[in-house]
């Protein structure tokens, strides 16, 4: 079966209520005839207002986070409840900025996963390695733990979008060639291969991000393993239907 490319936009902490209601509205047209899936996973306060903004649209909006209890005290999480009741569908767990700035692990990311995946939502599940592992050749060591604790107990792996997001390419301008990615983004296929079985693996979405544009995506779209794009910087601006359209 075909899997169908996916394009997201990760915001992380930009725009406002103003600002992200005029960008979806530049959008709209721009991406009418999109073939592939769309969202943006946008700050959480904004999400009443983007989902709003992007009705009648192709363009579904994420978030980027959900705690793993159903409600409690839990200062500053936002639980799956919350997403739903706005028609959240995808939701980013694991960025490597959570995973830097705010103490997320691969337990963690373990645990949202799965409460996200028994409320229904879609986890766009990030991994990847940082510079240095890169340049000690630990590559395929981070990515198996990454996956391998981060996707525990995960029954139907075919519910889930994995995002390769190699560190040293986040927000550096500096992205992966083709080859680099396709031949990560081939690992982590082989990898859940390995855990779920071949013919899952082949139907999961894994997407590349790191600085992924306007310029590079066709490239990086052109290889056998990559799905779809995760996109910080250049989903902030109308460019990103450009990214969208990228087999236009
Ligand atoms: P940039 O596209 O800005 O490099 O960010 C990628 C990213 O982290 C998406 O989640």
């Amino acid at each position: 079966m075909a899997r169908k490319p996916f394009i997201a936009g990760n915001w992380k902490m930009n725009m406002t209520a103003e600002s992200g209601k005029e960008l979806i509205a530049q959008l709209k047209p721009l991406v009418k005839e999109a073939k592939c899936n769309v969202a943006l996973c946008v700050p959480a306060i904004l999400i009443p207002a983007m989902v709003k903004a992007a009705k009648g649209s192709k363009i579904k909006i994420g978030a980027q986070n959900v705690h793993f209890a159903k409600s409690g005290a839990y200062t500053g999480e936002i639980s799956a409840d919350m997403l739903k009741e706005y028609g959240v569908k995808y939701v980013i767990i694991g960025h490597s900025e959570r995973r830097q700035y705010f103490g997320e692990t691969d337990e963690t990311v373990n645990k949202r996963t799965l409460f996200a995946l028994e409320n229904e939502l879609t986890p766009i599940v990030c991994v990847g390695e940082t510079l240095s592992e890169r340049e000690n050749g630990e590559t395929e060591k981070v990515l198996l733990k990454q996956l391998t604790v981060g996707l525990n107990g995960v029954t139907d792996v075919t519910k889930l979008v994995i995002a390769y997001e190699p560190v040293w390419a986040i927000g550096t301008g500096k992205t992966a060639t083709d080859e680099q990615a396709q031949e990560t983004i081939k690992y982590i296929r082989n990898t859940l291969g390995k855990i779920f079985g071949v013919k899952n693996a082949n139907r999961v979405i894994i997407q590349y991000g790191g600085s992924m544009n306007a310029q590079n995506c066709k490239g990086l779209m052109a290889q056998p393993d990559i799905d779809g794009g995760l996109i910080g910087g250049a989903s902030l601006k109308p460019d990103f239907a450009t990214i969208v359209n990228f087999d236009k």
